[in-house]
């Protein structure tokens, strides 16, 4: 049975015109929320009982698609040119009707109105799933690829790089807001999907094959997407192209980094989502901002979530489908065993941008922020990156302007009931990353005088007055702390 998964330009068109009407909001209306919940769950019963007794296109594509199901023969001839699929290995016959063997889905995001069709393995995971994954597997849309899609910054470009395209799901987004595409991909199968999904979908790229940066040798790029095969695991391990590599520990996270700033143009972003290594020998975040020194970059790290090496392996090892398996105990010996030698006491799981900033002291930060952030994020790291400059304004330049809080910023008190004063002040923003700090008094005061009216100067001489405390002093101890905070989009001028 051929899977070369290759259609000529006729048949795409004919393909396309077969799944005009196959939508998302059309799949969603055929098999109902709670079938649409049930497939977030691995179970296909909701969504076919929502489909008994009907027999239209939308009904036979989501069934051969999306739940994986024989459907006889007659239905599929006349929803899509079978043959032409069959040929190609996406349709096959089994028992008496007919099976995909890949999937094919509409996609649509709310957040910028990327849509199309996407063309990827199989969900291995699914009840009606037949066998384990193959090394090549090609994954669809997963929450990690919507997680990078909504943490990248869609400011309009001219070139980027979608590297580990897998499915073509970043380029699907890319082409909202970017010129020129290219789309990356260690594995022939991953490409082939691509194309033939980003065909479907009328969105150009250029697809090439090859490792990290090897197929882009010499070229810039304005952004720079990535949801790379992260996951630390020990090399006796079976190998699954989309989510492990054959580099030692987060080394492949680490080439992914260290290789970008010298294929991104003045300006240029890369941002990453992956897992890095808590190592005994050194603190996590020191180890990640070495990956950045000397590069001349901006970066915003943030941690979104650090696992112990137990719950990491458990997850990995039931993606891989061996919780139950009798190697399971083995293998996570293994995976411990390997941690072990390589000193690994967490992992840590988040989003690392940087920016071309070519600057020889650049803004450096790492942080951890587990916390709920407004989505998409990527809006609030494209004002972070264009608010470091502004913080790194002189005392004069900041003093001389008129800067304004921003509009979703509120204060919350903490403190004894009945007490004159609170014992805790904490502003914190409704919008962006959310963040929250703590102030005092001076600063409450300094920030809530900021209306776009006064120069902070003349605000902080204000609050000195009001304090009794010489303007120098609060100056002093007031500017190195708003410094931050402006980065972090508090407040503008
Ligand atoms: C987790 S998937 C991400 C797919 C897609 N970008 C997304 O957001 O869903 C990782 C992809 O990286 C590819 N890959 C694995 N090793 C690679 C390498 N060394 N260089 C480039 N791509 C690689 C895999 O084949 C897979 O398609």
């Amino acid at each position: 049975m051929p899977e070369n998964l290759i259609l000529t330009d006729d048949e795409v068109v004919r393909l396309r015109a077969a799944l005009d009407g196959y939508t998302v909001d059309a799949v969603l209306e055929a098999i109902g929320d709670q079938g649409q919940a049930a497939l977030g769950r691995n179970t296909t019963v909701a969504a076919d009982r929502a489909l008994q007794g009907r027999g239209d296109t939308i009904s036979t594509l989501t069934r051969l698609f999306v739940l994986q199901q024989e459907v006889d023969a007659a239905s599929v001839q006349a929803a899509l040119p079978a043959e032409t699929l069959r040929g190609a290995g996406i349709l096959a016959p089994s028992g008496d009707g007919v099976r995909a063997l890949v999937d094919i889905r509409p996609y649509g995001s709310p957040d910028d109105g990327a849509d199309g069709w996407l063309v990827s393995d199989h969900a291995a995971t699914l009840d009606t799933s037949r066998g384990a994954p193959r090394p090549d597997h090609v994954l669809g849309v997963s929450p990690a690829s919507t997680t990078l899609a909504q943490l990248t910054m869609r400011r309009p470009v001219s070139r980027a790089l979608d590297l580990g395209t897998g499915c073509g799901v970043q380029a699907l987004h890319l082409a909202r807001h970017v010129d020129t595409i290219v789309a990356t991909d260690l594995s022939e199968r991953a490409l082939r999907c691509a194309r033939l999904g980003l065909a479907l979908s009328g969105v150009e790229a250029d697809l090439r094959l090859g490792s990290l940066y090897e197929p882009v040798e010499g070229e810039l790029f304005d952004l720079i997407v990535t949801n790379p095969p992260f996951v630390i695991s020990p090399p006796s391990s079976a190998k699954f192209t989309y989510r492990e590599s054959t580099f030692s520990g987060d080394g492949l996270m680490k080439s992914v980094v260290t290789g970008a700033p010298a294929r991104l143009a003045d300006g240029g972003a890369l941002q990453v989502l992956g897992n890095w290594a808590h190592t005994a020998d050194q603190p996590w975040d020191e180890r990640l901002a070495g990956w950045v020194a000397g590069t001349g970059c901006d970066a915003l790290v943030i941690e979104r979530e650090v696992l112990d090496p137990y719950e990491y392996v458990e997850i990995w090892l039931a993606d891989a489908g061996l919780a139950g398996t009798p190697s399971y105990k083995v293998m996570y010996e293994q995976w411990l065993d390997y941690f072990d030698s390589l000193g690994i006491t967490g992992v840590g799981m988040g989003w690392f941008t940087l920016v071309n900033a070519g600057r020889t002291n650049p803004d450096v930060r790492v942080e951890s922020w587990p916390h709920a952030v407004e989505q998409p994020v990527g809006t609030a790291f494209q004002q972070h990156f264009e608010a470091v400059a502004d913080a790194r304004l002189s005392d004069a330049e900041l003093l001389a302007l008129p800067w304004t809080l921003a509009a979703d910023v509120v204060q919350e008190t903490l403190g004894v009931p009945g007490a004159e004063d609170p014992s805790h002040i904490v502003l914190r923003q409704q919008r962006g990353f959310r963040r929250a700090v703590e102030v005092d008094t001076a600063l409450a005061a300094v920030l809530g005088a900021c209306d776009g009216d006064l120069t902070l100067g003349d605000i902080l001489a204000a609050v000195a007055g009001l304090l009794d405390v010489p303007t120098a002093a609060l100056v002093d101890d007031v500017l190195p702390r708003l410094r931050p905070l402006i980065a972090d989009a508090w407040f503008a001028a």
